[in-house]
């Protein structure tokens, strides 16, 4: 039997939750419907830090630039990569804020469809027994089978349809997850082993502000499930979305953004091209939002997508003069760290 160590976080008598000695501090608190703040759970981003205020953990070597060399001797480490060796008490970051609680679960799922969505891109429909309850912007992880690998892969569906729930795939050449197994060998019925919900990209429900969603590639698919639930809760909501992508044939779920154009008109749908001239807009989307807006003062933004869009994305939105708290970000790194990754 695993041994059990018993964890806590310092001054909440009901955040106690038991942790094995082969999990992770974040792996059990999210399993006992606990929030911790987190994002890429592999190390990289630093969003799961806590306090080990007693107590004893195994984490492997963490760089500085995640988790930095004063932090490091003030006894901070990563939730996500940290299991204990003794009971132990933690100390959540007082600005860590607070976040989804959905309980983290093992799911098997059952591949229902893959569609093409793009030359590259596949719209992946897998149903699950049981509903998953989930935020808006939060993703799963998919377990590769016969690698030991672990891919991401954020929900495009709203949190409404939790029974079928749709991912977006973009091929990696030779990628272990896409080009040897989901668009190689996986078929309608195959099942998939999966984990989540993980990070904290979410959906602020409580706000009808107009809303910018700033999409690079596949980090369409976390946007469409925030646009919908947004849309689910308030119909007239204002939604300007860019979808930012190299060439044309990059484009993909047109058709989709279109129609919901159509039946709303309170959603703009503006698909960007940066490497190519074509009849439609031509740059890259943070231009696009200058060129677009004097000023976004009042409007909320959630950005998804490679590292150097979201950042110019983010400075856009500065430089339009949205205060940083309002705007919500997601990074992805390409394969073969993740196929994609949020971080
Ligand atoms: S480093 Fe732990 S969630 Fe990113």
């Amino acid at each position: 039997m695993t041994t059990q160590h018993s964890v806590k976080v310092v001054g909440s008598a009901d955040k106690t939750v038991d942790c094995g000695a082969e999990q992770t501090l974040l792996d059990a608190f999210l399993r006992s419907g606990v929030y911790l703040p987190n994002s890429c759970n592999q190390g990289t981003c630093g969003t799961c830090k806590v306090k080990l205020c007693s107590g004893t953990v195994d984490q492997p070597a963490v760089s500085e630039t995640v988790l930095s060399a004063d932090d490091q001797a003030s006894g901070f480490v990563l939730a996500c990569q940290s299991s204990p060796t003794s009971d132990a008490e933690i100390e959540v970051p007082l600005d860590a804020g607070s976040g989804p609680a959905h309980p983290l679960r093992d799911l098997q799922g059952t591949v229902h469809e893959i569609r093409e969505l793009a030359h590259d891109t596949v719209a992946l429909s897998v149903g699950i027994d049981e509903p998953l309850s989930f935020s808006a912007g939060q993703y799963l992880e998919f377990v590769v089978p016969g690698s030991g690998q672990i891919r991401q892969y954020s929900m495009a569906n709203p949190p409404s349809s939790a029974d079928r729930l749709e991912f977006h795939v973009r091929r990696v050449p030779d990628g272990a997850a896409t080009d040897r197994w989901i668009f190689d060998t996986l078929e309608p019925g195959d099942p998939i082993e999966m984990r989540g919900p993980w990070g904290d990209f979410v959906h602020g429900a409580d706000t009808d502000a107009p809303m910018i969603l700033l999409a690079g590639g596949t980090g369409l698919a976390p946007l469409k499930s925030i646009a919908l639930e947004a849309l689910d809760q308030t119909p007239d909501r204002e939604i300007h979305l860019y979808h930012g992508v190299r060439h044309r044939g990059d484009l993909y779920d047109v058709d989709f953004w279109s129609e919901l154009r159509e039946s709303h008109p309170n959603v703009h749908y503006n698909p960007c091209v940066s490497r190519e001239e074509w009849p439609g807009r031509s740059g890259y989307v943070g231009d696009a939002v200058v060129a677009d807006f004097d000023s976004l003062r009042g409007y909320v933004a959630y950005l998804c997508g490679p590292p150097a869009m979201v950042e110019a994305g983010v400075k856009a939105c500065k430089r339009r003069r949205m205060p940083g708290r309002h705007i919500h970000r997601e990074k992805y790194t390409p394969a073969p760290v993740a196929e994609m990754t949020p971080a």
